[in-house]
């Protein structure tokens, strides 16, 4: 959503940032523009594909500094004229910006007051005039100038005819990254934008600026007073955002899900005392066992994860676990308890929800731990403590290894928590070598992709589906939908097995499919009972489900995954989901790591 680039160095930077913000497309825009500092500031910027602006970009378009952007509309409709950069009226100053500004309004309205002709719908505008009206001596102050005057959240990049060594950056609950390059350096909103140059990095925190020129960068606070903030060596492989081989990023990131389950677990398993080690959370025995509630804040996908998360921390701590849409959580005034350990769950740690709810849930003395996949994001940042997710980079849309590494997080954390509490040690290493187990009965389940791409084919003729669970079993009905409606397009709603006869079994019809999630578990029966209801309808079935359960003569096209322990049987039933969602949005012909409307990482509300 909204991505940024910059560059000044030796190199003619149109090119570099043309490919940065192609890195960035995943993100998610309806528009994408530069501005070169050559001889004079030049502007160029259109609707559509980073492709049409390459297509379309003077020749000439020469200069050692530039900055862009790809937007996704907020104010005003995606054109050539809303597209980023944004510039004052005399075009010396150019502005890039994610994130939004509040009060765009009233300061539309002030500068058109004022006599200033506002050319595009946007808020970011504002900010270029407000730089362009400000008469401090430095670029630097009149940024700060600017920025004082501004409500609202934001990642900018600016540049200015006058001070052609630098570009200077500003972050508000924006990401904004530096990278350090030989006398040349990179600014960005995302790190793959950059890692192709660098993986020398540095990040900006709330409230904080920077200058970046040629050989180096500066940074300091709003009111301009110095920050030390050093440059650190990422440790990522830059062919990771690569897709290599593979047709779509969704498809290589699913099969990379044994190994970056591997990686999740790898030195936190204690086999000798049947438990986990989390350091990273930053809490002792004695806090541990003080915990009395667990509360899990994430959205979408990692929402429903959170569920599954919840199951686990009751099952195996017997600590009163919930998980809510973190979108949702800060404006019912939420109740912060002190013996509560809130959990904020999200692969970006830019998601501007849970980051708020993490800010809500701080303010008022609460203690939250992230279980995060982006090292130094701004909800790991903003937490007590926390679990990294080691997934490595996501770059499609929609989430599936992340998703692996968070249940596992949860495992780990249960494990953990349970073991301080009533969780034996025969239990705790039950567990253990079912995760141990866990990467190669993944591996098996994606080694059944054909027979799922076959289902796929089927269901993707559907205009609606049901996806049905129960308990453990619901929150991966609710992630099936979601990653079937999120690439495929179609109607897909999850439901409670047990509700179905309450409302919905009135749509059961040939034309609606359901997908049934049936473990092998206590509710195993009725489960199947109700599939029988749904048959009887003539309602057609997928299965998932475990070896050894009798679905009692039904007529369903059957996935069996192998079973694990039962608490960890979750994730094993959510990959099928995931090759389903993915192949039948391959028949329909979708680009499937740029679903239409979405975006990666959701930073603005
Ligand atoms: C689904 C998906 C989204 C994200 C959600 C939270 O495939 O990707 O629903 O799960 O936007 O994103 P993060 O985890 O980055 O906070």
């Amino acid at each position: 959503m909204c991505g940024i680039v910059g560059y000044i160095g030796t190199q003619q930077a149109a090119p570099l940032l043309l490919e940065g913000l192609t890195r960035l497309e995943h993100r998610g825009y309806d528009s994408a523009g530069v501005a070169v500092l050559g001889s004079g500031l030049r502007v160029a910027k259109k609707a559509g594909r980073v492709r049409d602006l390459s297509a379309e970009l003077p020749k000439r378009f020469s200069g050692k500094v530039g900055i862009g952007h790809t937007r996704w509309a907020t104010h005003g409709p995606a054109n050539d004229v809303n597209a980023h950069p944004h510039v004052d009226a005399t075009g010396d100053v150019a502005v890039v910006h994610n994130g939004i500004i509040d009060n765009a309004a009233a300061l539309r309205e002030r500068l058109t007051d004022e006599g200033v002709e506002l050319a595009s719908d946007t808020d970011t505008e504002v900010l270029a005039h407000l730089i362009a009206r400000s008469t401090a001596d430095t670029l630097e102050e009149r940024v700060a100038e600017a920025l004082a005057a501004i409500e609202g959240t934001y990642g900018v990049a600016v540049l200015h005819a006058d001070f052609p060594d630098r570009i200077v950056v500003a972050r508000n609950g924006s990401p904004l990254i530096i990278g350090v390059g030989e006398k040349e350096m990179h600014v960005a909103s995302d790190l793959g934008a950059l890692v192709r140059y660098t993986t020398t990095v540095a990040h900006l925190d709330d409230g904080e600026m920077a200058t970046v020129t040629a050989t180096g960068f500066t940074t300091y606070r709003q009111d301009l007073t110095q920050v030390q903030r050093a440059a650190t060596e990422v440790d990522v492989d830059p062919a990771s955002y690569d897709a290599g081989e593979h047709e779509s990023f969704m498809r290589k990131e699913m099969l990379e899900q044994p190994a970056a389950a591997e990686r999740v677990l790898r030195g936190r398993l204690d086999e000798r005392f049947g438990t986990a080690h989390l350091g990273g959370l930053n809490m002792d025995a004695r806090e541990t066992r003080e915990i009395r509630r667990v509360k899990i804040l994430g959205c979408g996908s990692a929402y429903y994860v959170g569920q599954m998360g919840a199951s686990l921390i009751e099952e195996l701590a017997r600590i009163p676990a919930d998980a809510e849409a973190a979108s949702e959580f800060r404006y019912r005034n939420p109740i912060i308890e002190h013996d509560t350990l809130y959990v904020a769950v999200s692969q970006s740690g830019e998601t501007i929800d849970t980051l708020l709810a993490v800010q809500e849930i701080r303010r008022k003395g609460g203690r939250v731990v992230g279980l995060v996949n982006v090292v130094g994001s701004a909800i790991a940042r903003e937490c007590d403590g926390g679990i990294y997710l080691h997934a490595g980079p996501e770059v499609a849309v929609a989430s599936t290894k992340a998703l692996t590494n968070m249940f596992l997080g949860f495992a780990l954390l249960a494990l953990q928590l349970g073991r301080v509490r009533d969780l034996s040690i025969s239990e705790g290493k039950r567990l253990i070598e079912a995760l141990i187990a866990l990467p190669a009965q993944l591996q098996e389940v994606l080694d059944g992709e054909d027979r799922l791409a076959e289902i796929a084919t089927g269901l993707a003729q559907a205009e609606s589906l049901f996806f049905v669970g129960r308990v453990r079993g619901f929150p991966v009905a609710r992630e099936g939908a979601q990653k079937f409606k999120e690439i495929s397009y179609r109607h897909a709603e999850a439901y409670q097995t047990s509700e179905l006869k309450h409302g919905p079994l009135a749509l059961i019809s040939p034309e609606v499919p359901t997908v049934a999630i049936v473990p092998e578990d206590e509710l195993t029966d009725r489960n199947v009972g109700a599939l029988h209801e749904i048959a009887a309808r003539r309602g057609p079935l997928v299965v998932v489900t475990h070896p050894d359960v009798d679905l009692r003569g039904l007529d369903v096209q059957r996935i069996d995954v192998p079973r694990s322990a039962r608490e960890l049987d979750p994730i094993l039933l959510t990959i099928p989901l995931q090759l389903l969602a993915f192949h039948a949005a391959q028949v329909l012909g979708h680009d499937i790591d740029k679903p239409r409307n979405l975006a990666k990482s959701v930073t603005v509300e």
